[in-house]
């Protein structure tokens, strides 16, 4: 595997598979992998000749008091990975390469009304930053296909939106989130938390297991589970953000008419905020 760090020798590698007439798979990273991110790489040498991944941990999508410093960074053990699953090329740029002129740039990519909701709500800069960024590195890597988790429900919806509306001619591929045999989502934010935190935390996957069978009985009272979920939550511990039942392709609260689901949670554990979601059914 080879890893580049500035544009010009992206630039020129990419130029290099594209006149050998290769097809290009993207997924791009924060780092501090886990095998849920090593699933979106299985996928990606699926759909592609060659696999390009990035690992940046991107600034412009962290709030001023969010945790952007104590962010874990571990290239070592990250590029290894990597390398084992066979990944061709690694772009590790740094914040000065990707912003030069510094965050307070002058151009941005952002799908409104979406961004504001659920995690846009307690997260106001974060979804710009996102689509930003993600632009950027599809600008520089030119793929055919890009692997994203369905874990960020609404991120995987935004950049299909994104793609959608700036006729960005990249197929983006939803990969179903990894958990841990307890049922908590994999995620590099969960090294916050400590051993009884992480048991605590298994009730985000119990209210959306419970979710699911209720939906499945034919208990369509949005209103009411919503409340048992809140409630479900808090009692385990955890400081509910939101809890919302949202149409899965629009991302708008659901309604009768909803072709399809999805159940968005959010809830603090400590400091630690931590985010999952199902999607209940599809008509
Ligand atoms: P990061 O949090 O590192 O996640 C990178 C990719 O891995 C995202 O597409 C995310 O949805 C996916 N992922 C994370 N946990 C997962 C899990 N348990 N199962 C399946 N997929 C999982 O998301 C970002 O980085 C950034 O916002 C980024 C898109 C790289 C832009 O900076």
């Amino acid at each position: 595997m080879q890893t580049v760090q500035t544009v010009e020798t992206l630039r020129s590698q990419v130029k290099t598979f594209k006149q050998a007439g290769k097809s290009i798979a993207f997924v791009p990273t924060m780092g501090n992998l886990h095998t849920g991110h090593l699933e979106l790489v299985k996928v990606a040498k699926t759909k592609a000749d060659v696999v390009i991944a990035s690992i940046f941990v991107n600034p412009m999508q962290f709030g001023a008091n969010e945790d952007l410093d104590s962010y874990p960074r571990t290239l070592e053990e990250d590029s290894q990975a990597l390398a084992e699953l066979g990944v061709n090329l690694l772009f590790t740029p740094t914040p000065e390469i990707m912003y030069p002129k510094g965050l307070a740039v002058q151009t941005f990519v952002e799908v409104p009304n979406v961004s504001a909701l659920y995690c846009g709500q307690s997260r106001p800069v974060h979804f710009r930053g996102v689509t930003t960024i993600v632009n950027k590195l599809f600008n520089l890597v030119q793929p055919d296909v890009a692997c994203f988790g369905e874990k960020d429900f609404q991120q995987l919806s935004l950049i299909k939106t994104m793609v959608e509306d700036l006729s960005l001619p990249i197929e983006i591929i939803g990969v179903p989130t990894k958990r841990e045999s307890s049922g908590l989502a994999k995620s590099s934010r969960n090294g916050y938390l400590t051993e009884v935190q992480k048991q605590q935390a298994t009730v985000l996957y119990q209210s959306l297991t419970l979710a699911k069978a209720e939906v499945d009985q034919g208990n369509l009272n949005f209103a009411a589970l919503k409340a048992q979920i809140q409630q479900k939550i808090e009692t385990a511990g955890l400081v509910v953000d939101y809890v919302e039942f949202a149409d899965a392709k629009s991302l708008q609260p659901a309604t009768e008419d909803s072709e399809s689901v999805v159940l968005l949670l959010a809830a603090y554990l400590g400091k630690t905020r931590l985010i999952d979601n199902q999607v209940l059914f599809t008509k």
